[in-house]
């Protein structure tokens, strides 16, 4: 067999210090796993956060040593795309390699066809294994299926499957619950998965741009002004629950109140299919964590419900270890936005531009 290059998309959209609960992690280390051998070479391509150049604290370094540990094998990590052929050329089989947060990278963040063409001369078949990141275009994620061979790998294969099937068709009530930031690609979801649903709680930044377009001076309180237009039309619908009350430090609203907890915690109870992205407040604060806590424990004390819950943030906030992708009544999906995307029924063009590119293979 002769020696390939796997180029292999994983999320490691995270922060090395919460490693712990983190299902992208082990998703990642499992990719890795599965895929490297002695007579094949492993190129893992990610990004973390959305720096607009070099950010060190954004840096992939300290995953190199994380991943090493975590998968047994040594990972090599190269700090630039330009002389990284030669480096991974020049390599034994068997060698497992990790990029630099692509993101710095201006190719990869305008989205330049020669830059998807520089990654994909790095290697000789191309892995789609994020789907937290699926439902975005670039030339880590679509670009580079046009140059060489490129499947859907089995964590996103299996991820779509579950997300199907537990939503396929869902018990009512089905209660959404959205909170955090990433709030424009979060609002365009509510509205297509607004008539699946009977309930839709919202908390953090997109819950204040809700509060904003009912009236509230959300003041300096993370909230995004260009979507007060939009939530405001979907606030004629009743199914729309937002804030009554909140704790606010300074000019900003940082969590959910007590009556809001309350009010939640009942519709949560009543649910027979839960969908959660997206913490209720600024959770890492322990000022602000409790409305989020007691969301959680509300969630987690739903025996009776399908209960799915995606997304960094929202899975780092649980009082529970997480430890495999599925646990009791409970489905944890790697993605936030994607997810929401996806059960939301959106094409996601990174799984969609793989699967064209393998029946072009397979023809
Ligand atoms: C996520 O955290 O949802 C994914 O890593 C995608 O990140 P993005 O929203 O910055 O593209």
């Amino acid at each position: 067999m002769p020696m390939r290059t796997y180029l292999v998309r994983l999320n490691l959209d995270i922060k090395e210090k919460n490693i712990r609960n983190a299902l992208r992690f082990k998703a990642a280390s499992l990719s890795i796993k599965a895929l490297s051998r002695p007579n094949n070479k492993v190129v893992v391509l990610a990004h973390r956060g959305r720096p607009t150049k070099f950010d060190k604290p954004l840096s992939l370094r300290p995953f190199a040593s994380l991943l090493s540990k975590s998968t047994g094998k040594k990972v090599v990590f190269i700090d630039r795309v330009a002389g990284a052929k030669k480096k991974i050329d020049g390599a034994r089989g068997g060698s497992v390699f990790l990029l630099e947060n692509l993101r710095f990278e201006k190719g990869e963040r305008e989205n330049s066809e020669k830059f998807a063409r520089t990654l994909a001369a790095l290697g000789d078949e191309y892995i789609m294994n994020d789907f937290a990141t699926s439902h975005r275009s670039s030339p880590s994620t679509t670009g580079i299926t046009k140059y060489i061979p490129s499947r859907n790998g089995e964590i996103v294969r299996n991820e779509i499957e579950a997300l199907e099937k537990a939503t396929k068709k869902p018990a009512r009530p089905l209660v959404l619950i959205i909170g955090g930031a990433k709030i424009e690609d979060k609002a365009g979801t509510i509205k297509r998965l607004l008539p699946k649903t009977n309930y839709v709680l919202l908390g953090g930044g997109v819950g204040n741009t809700f509060l904003a377009a009912s009236g509230v001076d959300v003041k300096k309180s993370l909230y995004e002004k260009g979507m007060v237009k939009s939530a405001k039309s979907l606030l004629r619908s009743r199914k729309i629950v937002y804030p009554v009350d909140f704790a606010v430090k300074g000019n900003a609203i940082l969590d959910i109140g007590p009556e809001t907890i309350k009010r939640y915690a009942k519709i949560i109870k009543s649910a027979r299919t839960i969908i959660w992205a997206g913490p209720m407040g600024k959770f890492e604060d322990k000022e602000f964590r409790n409305g989020n806590d007691e969301i959680g424990k509300a969630v987690l004390r739903n025996k009776k419900a399908k209960i799915i819950i995606g997304g960094v943030d929202t899975l780092s906030s649980l009082p529970v270890r997480i430890k495999s992708q599925k646990q009791g009544n409970i489905l944890f999906s790697t993605g936030g936005s994607a997810m929401l995307q996806f059960l939301a029924g959106k094409k996601m063009p990174a799984i969609e531009a793989a699967k064209k590119a393998k029946r072009k293979m397979t023809r």
